[in-house]
Order: C-alpha cells, then sequence, then structure tokens
C-alpha cells in the first residue's frame, strides 16, 4: 500500500514515516522546500517538495503518486503566529486542505485529516469525538473548517485529533513542552509554567502508531488519539525535571494571566481516548513512558 504524508518534515510527519517504513508500507514524503528526513531515497521511500497552497503542485504530485491514501499533517502549527497572520493560516489550513481533498478524490481512496484539541473551547476536559466545536483562537478556527471540508469527502474519510505532540525530532529542532523544559534547565535558565491549564500530552511515536492501525483499519469517522495522563504543563515540567534529574527550583508555577499572548488557548483540552483503544487497539505510554523512550 502506498501512503503519501504531506508536512512529512513536521515533528509527527518524520515519526510517522520512520513508523510505516518500519511496517514496511511504500512512502512518499512530501512537504515544503527540501527533504529533512534521515531516510535514503530507496524502493520504499521517496521524498517531493509539495506545498499545499499550490494548487497546481499538489495536482501534479498526486496524480503522478497516485497514493492509496494521504496523510494530511501538513499546516501551520504556530498558535501565535496564525492569531498574527490570519490570511497566510487561512491560505494554509484552509484552502491548502480544500485543494488537497479535490486531488484526493481523484487519484486516492482514503484520507486522514490531522486536527486538534484547539477546536475546543477548553471548558471542560476530557473531550470525547462527538463534542460540540468551540475554538477560542483563530488557528483552532481553521482546523475546525478543515475539519467541516472532510465531512464532504467524496472517499473514506477520518479526522485525527491530538493533543500537545513531544518527542525527539529525527531531525531539525523545533521544539515541544518536554524538549523546551528539558533543554532550558539544562542550561540552567528559569521557566514560568503553567498549571491552569491541562491537557493529555501525546509521545509523537504513539500517535505515529495510532494513525498506522488507521491505515490498517481503514478507520473511518473522527478519533481522539493522545496520551492517556491529563496533566497541566506545570505536572510536565516537573516530571520532566524529575525524570532528566534537573534543577526542579528553576521551574516557577503561573497562571495564565501571567502571559500577554496574541492567541487565547483553551483552558482544559485533553481527551476521552476510549474510542480509539476500544475500536483500533490503540495503546499508549504513560507520560513517563514517552520521557523514557525520549531519553533512549
Ligand atoms: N504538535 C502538536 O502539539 C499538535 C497538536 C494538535 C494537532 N497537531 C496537528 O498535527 C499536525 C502535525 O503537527 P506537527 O506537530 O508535526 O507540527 P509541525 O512540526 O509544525 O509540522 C507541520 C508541517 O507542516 C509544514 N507546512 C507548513 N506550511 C506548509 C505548506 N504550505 N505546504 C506544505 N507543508 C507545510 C511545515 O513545514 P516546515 O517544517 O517547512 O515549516 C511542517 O513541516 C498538524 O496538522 C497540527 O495541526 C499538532
Amino acid at each position: 500500500m502506498k501512503i503519501l504524508i504531506t508536512g512529512a518534515n513536521g515533528l509527527l510527519g518524520q515519526h510517522l514515516v520512520n513508523e510505516l517504513l518500519q511496517q514496511q508500507f511504500q512512502v512518499v514524503a512530501t512537504g515544503k522546500g527540501p527533504c529533512r528526513l534521515p531516510f535514503e531515497p530507496s524502493e520504499k521511500f521517496s521524498y517531493r517538495s509539495l506545498d499545499i497552497t499550490d494548487e497546481l503542485e499538489i495536482e501534479k504530485v498526486l496524480s503522478e503518486e497516485r497514493a492509496d491514501v494521504i496523510v494530511h499533517s501538513a499546516a501551520m502549527t504556530q498558535v501565535d503566529e496564525c492569531e498574527k497572520n490570519p490570511e497566510l493560516c487561512e491560505k494554509i489550513n484552509v484552502y491548502g486542505t480544500t485543494q488537497l481533498l479535490v486531488d484526493a478524490e481523484n487519484y486516492s481512496k482514503y484520507i486522514i485529516y490531522l486536527s486538534t484539541d484547539f477546536v475546543f473551547d477548553g471548558l471542560f476536559s476530557p473531550y470525547r469525538e462527538d463534542d460540540d466545536l468551540r475554538p477560542v483562537n483563530f488557528y483552532g478556527f481553521t482546523k475546525m473548517q478543515a475539519e467541516a471540508i472532510m465531512h464532504t469527502s467524496e472517499i473514506p474519510w477520518a479526522i485525527v485529533r491530538t493533543c500537545l505532540v513531544y518527542g525527539n525530532p529525527l531531525e531539525g529542532t523545533r521544539t515541544n513542552i518536554v524538549s523546551w523544559v528539558r533543554e532550558s534547565l539544562q542550561e540552567g535558565e528559569p521557566i514560568k509554567v503553567v498549571s491552569d491549564q491541562q491537557r493529555t500530552p501525546t509521545y509523537v511515536e504513539d500517535l505515529a502508531k495510532g494513525i498506522v492501525l488507521m491505515i490498517q483499519k481503514q478507520a473511518t469517522g473522527i478519533y481522539h488519539i493522545s496520551g492517556k495522563d491529563l496533566l497541566t504543563p506545570y505536572e510536565m515540567a516537573m516530571r520532566t525535571a524529575d525524570y532528566f534529574s534537573l534543577d526542579k527550583s528553576l521551574i516557577t508555577e503561573v497562571t495564565s494571566e501571567t502571559f500577554t499572548q496574541p492567541a487565547k488557548r483553551p483552558a482544559r483540552t485533553g481527551f476521552d481516548i476510549s474510542k480509539a483503544v476500544k475500536e483500533l487497539g490503540y495503546s499508549p505510554s504513560s507520560f513517563e513512558d514517552g520521557l523514557k523512550q525520549m531519553s533512549q
């Protein structure tokens, strides 16, 4: 089976390519600009440049590759940047998804879209797949719009919502909550971390495995795929410091009001993952297990 991934240079994309190759799938990784993946071209792996805002390029790549499955992971993901530059955010996250789906309908058989806990308002947690969508920032709004586009698909489709992904990138230096805490404390830098938000942080390799399970089962509809521990960012930071034997006194507990950020964050998200566990056999690591895997 041939799988085409958009945004393959990103944190999830890198690990998804890796997991698919280990499971002997044929993978076409695509991303904006040159390849930043640590794999050599082979019968099983190729890379193509694909900017999802370029309609002609999407048509060309999808028609030439005719992949069985598209995993659409590319997005403008920096939440504050999305708030400051809504036109670009909409162009990538909404119009890019619209165009990709048009061509996926013509040249592929099944599409999986990556969405987020930020489609929810954060007034309660954990969220289930059928809870009402009420995003509180522009990033979340565009992901909600892209989800609505998926619902119109003429080929089988699935939406995977995930939450606060962490792990080591295979290449590059893009940070996530754990890498940021670990690196700051290793350098002796004090950090402020909020304790009035909740998430179910997701170890990136678990997410990649969850998506592979979806491909194997050709699962359709919406799935919440995240970690199983509901934690505040402050708790995550303290546990990270504990695990890596770093100086916890550098961590200051604060509330969201301390930060003036362009984009509002939903307070309490995090997922009920029982559907994915029951229907897919998804089995995520605990937060500590994720840290352990990062340290190996
Ligand atoms: N990370 C999280 O905590 C989290 C949580 C919930 C949902 N998600 C969703 O999961 C998906 C994967 O996220 P991630 O963590 O892997 O984020 P990421 O590391 O930021 O990856 C996103 C990728 O999309 C690429 N991209 C941006 N604009 C593009 C364009 N016009 N054409 C093609 N590619 C483009 C980026 O390219 P460059 O690398 O060149 O910038 C990047 O490689 C996203 O859809 C995100 O919304 C992530």
